[in-house]
């Protein structure tokens, strides 16, 4: 009895300490080891469809399973610059919106941006290649529906967005340094407006979340742009980050028959080889 209330005591005050940083704990998957991704179906009754999908999010962008769709629309954005807040989500870092910066329409649905994250190395292939890293924009309906519009990144020039908030995340390193691992950061007005130009091209599939729960439906759109960030913003976007989340892409997942399809701008599809693989604008 006394040995029961003893440990009640203890996990109380566990409880205690761990809601001050409570995302960490509650992540209890990785990239590696015994909670690596091959196991994330297994953690949780509600991560089931990381095991056992159909529709499994990253994949492989091969030139052979892409087909033009003339039917597709110009991925118009209009963001508008937004306050936001600088989020350590432990297994990534993002950047989370407070208003209303804009929308994307797919379908005739009206889609929201709400959120901005990082992986790295990337997680979607380009015909078979890896890249540095990969920014996910992730999008919703009023109903919840979720849209990705997917940035992939190569070492080289610093990156715009990044650029804004690198004094901020050198805050976040430093904070994650001295254990404060729940700490929000405000970053007052972000601009996002280097992805508000439409885009020439760009590969859209349905797939999933890439991280637990894997909720499926995600409507991803992946732009063909190939952008730059340097190598000091990687190690920034890193450093925040425990051991097993510095590398937080997830493997590639089965097509199991989906077809990635290609929007290509009608302009500049006379004479060129439209349905041919290119990370180029
Ligand atoms: C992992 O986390 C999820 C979500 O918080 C939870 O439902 C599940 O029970 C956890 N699984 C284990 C094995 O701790
Ligand atoms: C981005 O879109 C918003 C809304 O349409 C517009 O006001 C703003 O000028 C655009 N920025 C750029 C750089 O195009
Ligand atoms: C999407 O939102 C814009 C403004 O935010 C609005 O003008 C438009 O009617 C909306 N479209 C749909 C399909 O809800
Ligand atoms: C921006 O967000 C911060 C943190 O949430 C808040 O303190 C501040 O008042 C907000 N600023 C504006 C202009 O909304």
């Amino acid at each position: 009895m006394a040995l029961q209330i003893y440990f009640s005591i203890i996990s109380f005050a566990v409880f205690a300490l761990c809601t001050s940083a409570q995302n960490y704990f509650s992540v209890n998957f990785s990239y590696a080891g015994p909670n690596g991704p091959e196991k994330w179906g297994s953690l949780s009754p509600s991560y089931a469809v990381c095991s056992n999908g159909k529709a499994q999010s990253p994949v492989n962008l091969m030139k052979t399973d892409i087909v033009l769709n003339k039917q597709l629309k110009n991925l118009d954005r209009h963001y508008l610059p937004t306050n936001a807040t600088l989020v350590n989500n432990i297994f990534n870092i993002g950047v989370h919106f407070e208003g209303k910066v804009g929308d994307i329409n797919i379908n005739g649905k009206n889609y929201s941006l709400k959120q901005l994250h990082w992986h790295s190395p990337s997680e979607h292939m380009a015909n078979g290649c890896i890249h540095d890293a990969e920014l996910h924009l992730v999008h919703l309906t009023q109903d919840n529906d979720i849209a990705v519009v997917a940035v992939l990144y190569k070492l080289g020039d610093p990156d715009p967005i990044i650029s804004q908030i690198e004094d901020k995340l050198v805050e976040l390193r430093k904070k994650t340094r001295a254990g404060n691992m729940d700490d929000l950061i405000a970053l007052g007005t972000i601009d996002v407006e280097e992805i508000n130009r439409s885009s020439h091209r760009y590969y859209r599939y349905v797939g999933s979340l890439t991280t637990p729960p894997c909720k499926e439906g995600v409507t991803w759109s992946i732009l063909g742009k190939l952008r730059t960030l340097s190598k000091e913003q990687l190690e920034l976007l890193k450093a925040p980050l425990g051991a097993e989340f510095k590398h937080n892409a997830r493997p590639l997942q089965q097509l199991n028959g989906r077809k990635i399809e290609m929007y290509y701008h009608p302009n500049h599809l006379h004479g060129t080889r439209a349905t041919q693989f290119e990370y180029h604008e």
